[in-house]
């Protein structure tokens, strides 16, 4: 039977990436019955709503959730909706894996780092404000003890799960000492659960530096919102860029799932984006929905297509446009 699933198109590249999803999906006969809802620009022009209460009631209703990009004015305008969604639904664990593509060339082979951003605190916690007599600009970071326990948690339950061997804790607890020294707190707390796990520490700005000289030594990092963000685009340089890494906002009863990049401006509708990315956010979808044997067989495809230069789009160094990358991937699905 098929199970309902939110789609959201999105804006820039979006919905052309996101009818890649759509075709090869049903190309390969993938249990799920889309429920097209939209957000952003485009909903506050139409219906005078940036996030529509019929996308509310959808997620809420199914659950699940697939996300194209949604495109945030810059310095102004309304508060990003992927932050405000992530909010809303409490969807405190943002997952994001960095791992070399099978067959794709890359500077740095070996690399398999999961990063786990804390996805509803931090920086992004909304506290900002601008005293005008003054001049001053404040932006309050607050994290709490059970949001850094929830994060961590996360990171070694999945360690546990997925036969991992180390969770390194991502700070700066040298400058920010009460924020770095609640989270490492909270670590040394949850460490406890999981003895089977290593679990140590780094400063961020040792932690970039490392990761573009030596990257194949990181496994399991946690972190909180905004370091995580900056991170997991880093991370995305290290394996081929922002068109092929996926991610997952999981809370407890909701998840949304949404490759790591933006609407990517600068190529909408020139029909060239990289679908790779949001696919592989919807195969990690379609694992959390226990659907693990079609979820391999489009991996599969995927892998066999990207395996060959040719066709790959032009961010991997291809030549396929969006339309022809996602042919292919439909052409190699097996039977
Ligand atoms: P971006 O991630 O959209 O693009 C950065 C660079 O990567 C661009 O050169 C772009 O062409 C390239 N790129 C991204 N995805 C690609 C793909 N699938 N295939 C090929 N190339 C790709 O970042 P940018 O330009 O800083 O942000 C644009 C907009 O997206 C902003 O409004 C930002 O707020 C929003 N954004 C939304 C996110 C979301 O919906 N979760 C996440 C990040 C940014
Ligand atoms: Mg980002």
């Amino acid at each position: 039977m098929n199970k309902k699933v939110t789609l959201i198109a999105g804006d820039g590249i979006g919905p052309e990436i996101v009818t890649a999803i759509r075709e090869i999906f049903e190309a390969a006969k993938a249990p799920v019955e889309w429920e097209e809802e939209n957000a952003g620009q485009t909903t506050l022009d139409e219906k005078g709503e940036l996030i529509p209460s019929s996308l509310l009631e959808s997620l809420a209703k199914n659950k699940v959730g697939l996300k194209g990009p949604i495109t945030t004015p810059v310095g102004k305008g309304f508060k990003s909706v992927n932050i405000q969604l992530r909010q809303h639904f409490d969807l405190h664990t943002n997952l994001r894996p960095a791992q070399n593509i099978p067959g794709v060339e890359s500077r740095f082979s070996g690399v398999d780092i999961i990063l786990f951003r804390e996805n509803t605190e931090g920086l992004y916690a909304g506290l900002e404000f601008y005293d005008d007599r003054l001049d001053i600009a404040d932006t309050i970071s607050r994290i709490t003890k059970s949001g850094c326990e929830r994060i961590i948690r996360s990171a070694f339950e999945f360690a546990s799960k997925n036969n991992r061997k180390k969770v390194t804790i991502v700070h700066k607890a040298n400058v920010l000492k009460i924020a770095g020294a609640t989270l490492l707190k909270a670590g040394a707390k949850i460490s406890k659960e999981f003895p089977g796990i290593q679990m140590d520490d780094i400063i961020i700005d040792n932690l970039c530096m490392q990761l573009v000289i030596r990257p194949e030594k990181f496994d399991v990092l946690v972190t909180t919102n905004l370091f995580g963000d900056i991170i997991s685009d880093l991370c995305a340089g290290l394996v081929g860029g922002l068109g092929v890494v996926p991610g997952a906002n999981i809370g407890d009863e909701v998840a949304i799932f949404e490759a790591v990049h933006g609407s990517a401006p600068d190529i909408a509708g020139k029909g060239i984006a990289n679908p790779t990315a949001l696919l592989k956010s919807a195969i990690m979808m379609l694992h959390y929905m226990q659907e693990k044997v079609v979820a391999d067989k489009i991996e599969r495809a995927l892998y066999k297509v990207l395996s060959e230069k040719d066709n790959r789009t032009g961010d991997l160094g291809g030549k396929s446009t969006t339309q022809e990358f996602t042919q292919h991937i439909i052409s190699n699905l097996e039977q």
